[in-house]
């Protein structure tokens, strides 16, 4: 489908599916078109070409109010003025239920959500987290076959963000509803979903597991925008099968893995992941590990727990590689302006023609 406003292609030509009872995101930096792509599925924008099937339903034509779809918006939208009850209530009165039902089936999802017994609360009274939950529950009490989440924890803390993020993942596995979420955090979606697309500049760059998108990215964008990764711009200067030897500017020379065609004198880009590197304050030991090894001077020490990195800078091109830092001791003591060398797996650096 697509969706253009004037000449600008909000949303390009794509075409993708959903497997049902799946939980699947879409990834992307601001602005690349997934709330409009969310509310063509919505229906409240219809797409200028293509068209759209839910449980194998064509879409065409069909007003929002009767696609089996909900949304839950970027910008919480509960009702302040009602209470938790009325708010989560809400749909089922209008579609007519009647009002025993209405109570009970609330109640049965406010248990869900981990909020039972809060139909009298006002919403203002609620914590970020406890909105959001209502927002969620407000739509799961519909029973959608497919439920649209756009950012919904992009109002969070972070601590609250990673609490909910478990919840959204429970709530969508017992309740068996086929999620489309969108997302601008790598993390999040990786940590959520069956399948991810990344979307930039109105098209999919690529759609795959979580796995696949991290260890097998298909194009530097998403070897960029998925996970942290050192990049590295130069020219292939050799190629043995599918070992590129890339030489940058600055005189660095490393070799990785080819994706796709990359041919002699090609200008590429290759990627090498912080915890993909080794470290060593001897370079026999990457030597006799058969790695290539690197000299680099420790520019900068960033201490965050189980993250912890070091930047190198490499000696003879000045290039700064973020590498993580072993969780054993043996670097505990490493100091700014030491000394070490580091090395990788040829195959687990990536390279493409750029
Ligand atoms: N009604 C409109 N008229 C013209 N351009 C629009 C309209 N709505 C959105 N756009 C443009 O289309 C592009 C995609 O917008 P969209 O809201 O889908 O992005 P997004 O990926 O959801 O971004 P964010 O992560 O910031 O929410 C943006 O460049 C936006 O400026
Ligand atoms: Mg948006």
């Amino acid at each position: 489908m697509a969706k253009h406003y004037g000449a600008f292609r909000a949303v390009d030509e794509l075409s993708f599916n959903v497997a049902r009872g799946s939980f699947f995101s879409i990834l992307g930096p601001s602005g690349c078109g997934k709330t409009t792509l969310l509310r063509m599925i919505a229906g409240f924008l219809s797409p200028d070409a293509g068209d759209i099937r839910i449980g194998g339903k064509a879409m065409h034509g069909v007003p929002p109010n009767q696609r089996p779809v909900n949304m839950v918006f970027q910008h919480l939208a509960l009702f302040p003025m009602m209470n938790v009850g009325d708010n989560v209530g809400y749909g089922l009165a209008r579609r007519g239920v009647a009002k025993g039902d209405i109570k009970r089936r609330v109640g049965e999802m406010l248990e869900r959500v981990s909020l039972a017994g809060a139909q009298d609360k006002r919403v203002d009274q609620l914590s970020g987290g406890q909105k959001q939950r209502v927002a969620i529950a407000r739509s799961l009490v519909l029973e959608p076959t497919l439920l649209l989440l756009d950012e919904p924890l992009g109002a969070l803390d972070l601590k609250l963000r990673e609490h909910m993020k478990i919840e959204l993942k429970a709530l969508q596995a017992a309740f068996g509803t086929t999620f489309v979420y969108i997302t601008h955090d790598q993390s999040e979606a990786l940590v959520l979903s069956d399948h991810v697309a990344v979307m930039n500049h109105g098209r999919f760059e690529q759609v795959g597991t979580p796995q696949q998108l991290y260890y097998e990215p298909q194009t530097p964008f998403v070897a960029g925008f998925v996970g942290a990764n050192n990049r590295i711009a130069g020219v292939a200067t050799r190629i043995d099968g599918l070992e590129v030897t890339v030489t940058s500017a600055e005189g660095l020379v490393i070799p990785a893995r080819a994706i796709g065609q990359v041919s002699p004198g090609d200008a590429v880009e290759a990627f090498v992941r912080p915890e993909v590197a080794r470290l060593a304050r001897d370079a026999a030991v990457l030597m006799d590990a058969g790695l290539p090894s690197f000299s680099a001077r420790v520019d900068s020490l960033l201490f965050d727990g189980a993250n912890s990195a070091v930047l190198l800078r490499e000696a003879h091109s000045g290039t700064v590689f973020r590498i993580a830092l072993p969780q054993t001791g043996e670097f505990a003591d490493l100091s700014i302006g030491e000394t070490v060398a580091f090395g990788f797996d040829p195959q687990r650096a990536v390279c493409f023609a750029s």
